[in-house]
């Protein structure tokens, strides 16, 4: 559990109701939570009229694959089918619709380069680009169902690649551009991508810095192994030179900008896969999550025009996410496009080449919707309120929060200093699995508290529940779980009891897996089982705890510690290593690491920590560098041989050890002790 858990004891706080003036013209009403409740499936038809459909569907869902209780040998398949029959093409529901509806010169990206560059590009603008990126994609031979890998920065041209790959039936595969080449060669190799789209380099904190060199790097990894990849498609970004591999390697510049803004979308099947998303699971090899057209582009405009009450032509809508992360698929792309946004893209860091960045940006183009994970919150908390103070934030009428748990204290703050006490804060919770939101506040319509989700959105289906799956509310028990000081009853299970449209439809490759990961648990119900600890208050709003797997939460990226021990055995001093997510003020939960030296390691003491830090950092990430490693004797191990987490991470956390009576040496924890 993340130690920036909501403080539990502290939910008898009073509720924000919504203003009377913003309830008055908000997108959501109760009318919407009416009309699910009385027929859910009738909703989300109406829902996904919000999209323009070449062939209409015949069915609203198919969810034969995922009969509850089905003996094992005839196992369903989990897979849902939404929309069946039903034919679209997701890049005309978020381009060309918009130019044919009168909009063309409606701003539909205001982007903001680290340098201090910037672009305006109208929905016009915007299809021809996408246009010609399709046209030239085409021109090398990629069909649909192909798999295209963008490793980019957040630059108009990685939406427009994601658009391109949308509006052929291409399935993208997004990988933030801070993975390190061996990671990105694991993503390229297990989706056979055909194409890579890349940059030259890309602008951090004031510099450049290369990122062709990580393409160039992974595609010849082990000794020029063979791989999928045909071509290298370069955006030039930062005109750093690079390497070029005649024949396989081709300049943005000179062929997709040469390309005719001409081109035609066609349909395709509700069904066809849009993208693949790859994310950590508890064992070291990255889930490839898939999702598919009319299910997830419905829920996306769905949830994006009712979660930030958007109103298109009106409201200068941010989500300061990256497009490598689901938050940005959604959020970014395919739900704020499918409703004719105007929103800003920055790309670099808030801190670059002062604080004020971000509010800086926010009265340049008076955002009105701002939506950010709450480790920034907690760092802007910590550079000090003047900072946003010095500014015009008037234009703020709504607030996000996502990709962990919320605290409070930084909710308090986000909305006294950024929300003027006014702006209404939505937490949103919701996975990469799940492809949009499922829970969250309707501003206008639902009373929020600091710290809640408060309570699934209308069409979605929620239950907290024990090991048994009772559901907690009604019962004596808790989950079995280490759930810590999550503070009152009713704690559980998160699972979701119903499926939802822009639900996952397996892991690439390896559907045992996502059988085994989701509906395992629950098998004997067909309840899919998130991975999160949640609790209802007294007052029955929900409160998201946090992974009960193990994966760690750091800065809202999802890291499983046997990712970053395998790093660390992967050095050649390293015997051991065990890794637990500690409570971090900002992040969130910070990495902490244990490790046994191998007895031949020379190198002790703090440069091998350096040493080991750097390792990491360079095989998986920059984001999942250890915040300490502690080198011990040692490490806590049940009489079976596994390795003790629960009690590294009250190590950890300076607590006193909770229940060492299954370990097979209690004693070994004076070593670690000792050697902290
Ligand atoms: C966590 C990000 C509490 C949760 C969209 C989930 C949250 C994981 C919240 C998914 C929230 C995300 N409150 N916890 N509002 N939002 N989480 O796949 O543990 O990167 O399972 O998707 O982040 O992370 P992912």
């Amino acid at each position: 559990m993340t130690g920036s858990s909501p403080d539990s004891g502290n939910t008898a706080t009073a509720l924000f109701e919504p203003s009377p003036e913003f309830r008055a013209d908000a997108n959501a009403g109760p009318e919407l939570q009416e009309a699910a409740d009385k027929d859910r499936l009738a909703f989300w038809a109406d829902q996904a009229a919000r999209l323009h459909w070449h062939e209409p569907w015949s069915e609203v869902l198919d969810w034969s694959g995922g009969a509850a209780g089905a003996e094992p040998a005839e196992r369903p398949s989990y897979v849902a089918k939404w929309f069946v029959g039903g034919q679209l093409n997701v890049a005309y529901n978020c381009v060309d619709r918009h130019v044919l509806d009168g909009h063309g010169d409606q701003v539909a990206i205001h982007f903001e380069g680290e340098p201090g560059d910037s672009r305006n590009i109208t929905y016009s603008e915007l299809l021809a680009e996408v246009s010609q990126a399709a046209n030239y994609l085409t021109e090398i031979g990629l069909e649909a169902g192909d798999r295209v890998a963008i490793y980019m920065p957040m630059i108009p041209e990685a939406i427009i690649s994601m658009l391109a790959c949308a509006r052929l039936g291409l399935t993208h595969s997004v990988v933030f551009a801070g993975f390190s080449p061996s990671a990105l060669r694991q993503r390229v190799d297990d989706a056979e991508a055909r194409l890579v789209i890349t940059t030259d380099g890309q602008w951090r904190r004031g510099k450049a810095a290369p990122l062709k060199e990580a393409v160039d790097e992974a595609l010849y990894a082990n000794g020029g192994t063979p791989h999928s990849v045909e071509h290298v498609l370069v955006v030039r970004r930062t005109n750093l030179e690079i390497e070029w591999t005649d024949g396989r390697d081709v300049w943005w510049h000179e062929t997709v900008a040469k390309a005719s803004t001409e081109h035609e979308a066609q349909p395709f099947d509700a069904e066809h896969p849009l993208f693949i998303l790859y994310t950590s699971g508890t064992t070291g090899k990255p889930k490839g999550i898939v999702h598919t057209t009319g299910g997830y582009l419905t829920q996306a405009s769905y949830t994006h025009h009712n979660v930030f009450d958007h109103k298109a032509g009106k409201d200068v809508y941010w989500c300061t996410a990256d497009i490598g992360w689901v938050t940005g698929h959604t959020y970014i792309v395919y739900g704020p496009l499918s409703n004719r946004t105007t929103q800003v893209v920055y790309e670099g860091t808030p801190n670059s080449p002062d604080e004020h960045r971000h509010w800086n940006i926010v009265e340049k183009y008076g955002v009105s919707i701002y939506y950010t994970a709450p480790t920034l919150i907690r760092t802007f908390m910590k550079w000090g309120r003047q900072i946003p103070q010095a500014h015009d934030l008037s234009s703020i009428r709504v607030l996000g929060s996502v990709g962990e748990p919320i605290n409070p204290e930084a909710w308090r703050w986000y909305r006294e200093v950024i929300g003027a006490n006014k702006a209404p804060i939505v937490d949103t919770w919701w996975q990469t699995e799940t492809g949009a939101i499922m829970i969250s506040p309707l501003p206008g319509v639902t009373a929020t508290k600091p710290g809640a989700a408060m309570a699934p959105l209308p069409g979605i289906s929620v239950k907290i529940v024990d090991d048994e799956g009772n559901d907690v509310t009604d019962s004596e028990k808790e989950a079995d779980f280490s759930v810590r000081s999550a503070g009152s009853a009713h704690v559980g299970y998160l699972v979701l009891d119903q499926p939802w449209p822009a639900m996952l439809r397996g892991i690439w490759g390896d559907m045992e897996r996502y059988k085994a990961t989701y509906w395992e648990k629950f098998a004997e119900q067909g309840w899919y089982f998130a991975g999160d600890g949640a609790r209802y208050d007294e007052d029955g709003a929900l409160w998201v705890l946090g992974r009960v797997d193990d994966v760690m939460n750091v800065s809202g990226h999802r890291i499983s510690t046997s990712e970053v021990e395998s790093a660390l055995v992967g050095h050649s001093g390293v015997a051991e290593a065990a890794v637990v997510g500690a409570s971090d003020e900002t992040t969130g939960q910070g990495i902490v690491a244990f490790v046994i030296l191998k007895g031949s390691t020379e190198n002790t003491g703090d440069a091998l920590v350096t040493e080991l830090k750097a390792h990491v950092s360079k095989d998986i990430s920059p984001i999942a560098k250890p915040r300490e490693i502690h080198i011990v004797p040692e490490l806590p191990k049940t009489r079976s041989g596994k390795i003790m987490r629960r009690l590294l991470r009250d190590v950890a956390e300076g607590r006193e050890l909770g229940d060492t009576s299954t370990l097979v040496d209690p004693k070994v924890f004076e070593d670690i002790r000792a050697a902290r």
